[in-house]
């Protein structure tokens, strides 16, 4: 496995943030090698999980599985990272089939070196052993990150929430447009806010100066 970038300029390890370029790393997956940068173009949902064979990641893998196609159609590639051996992750996906019928149809990358876990903060500085957090990483088709959501392993993470954050980048990248609390494709957008007098006294929109509305085009996004 190997690992590019990730360090600031004094040789420190910092957090990731939106905004920043996704280190990328080359590593085995039950799909074969593969290599971050290889979905550039690409919206690529990369999300770790704490351990195989555990029931809040196995219902997350169920879910987001049986959703992949809708992730697809939003060119969106899932990827998936635990410290976990590529014998592990093969195993489950094969228990996964027996006991639920439904095959895991993205990468799981293994790193039990830990290099992604610590390139992405996925590992808690006060965690008790190398579990990764439920950290999720939306990264844009030019490789930047875009959001992030992080949950500790007790809770699973919503796939329509995974789904609607994803349509919403796509939205606000397509048009000039930002996206209301719980936005979803349909539903009418906000105009950018724009603090100036012409706006105050009337302009585009429904609404008041500070919250202007339109009907959502509906057009895709990248
Ligand atoms: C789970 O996926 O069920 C799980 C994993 C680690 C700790 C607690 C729960």
């Amino acid at each position: 496995m190997r690992l590019d970038a990730g360090t600031d300029t004094a040789g420190m390890q910092r957090l990731l943030q939106i905004g920043d370029f996704a280190p990328n790393f080359q590593a085995r997956t039950t799909m074969g090698q593969v290599s971050l940068s290889d979905y550039r173009g690409r919206w690529v949902l990369l999300f770790s999980h704490p351990a195989d064979f555990t029931p809040v990641c196995t219902s997350e893998f169920v879910g987001l599985s049986r959703a992949n196609e809708r992730f697809q159609a939003l060119n969106c590639q899932l990827l998936a990272v635990s410290v976990d051996s590529l014998y592990s992750h093969l195993g489950w996906i094969r228990a996964i089939r027996e006991t639920f019928g439904v095959t895991v149809s993205f990468p799981i990358v293994e790193d039990p070196s830990l290099v992604i876990g610590h390139a992405y903060g996925m590992i808690a500085d006060n965690a008790p052993d190398a579990a990764t957090m439920r950290s999720t990483f939306f990264i844009d088709p030019e490789g930047i990150i875009r959001a992030t959501l992080c949950y500790p392993a007790t809770v699973g993470r919503s796939v329509d929430e995974l789904l609607r954050v994803l349509a919403a980048l796509r939205k606000v990248d397509a048009e000039d447009v930002v996206t209301p609390e719980g936005w979803r494709p349909g539903d009418d957008v906000l105009l950018p806010p724009q603090p100036d007098q012409a706006a105050a006294l009337g302009g585009d929109g429904d609404g008041c100066w500070f919250y202007r509305t339109r009907p959502d085009s509906r057009d895709g996004g990248r």
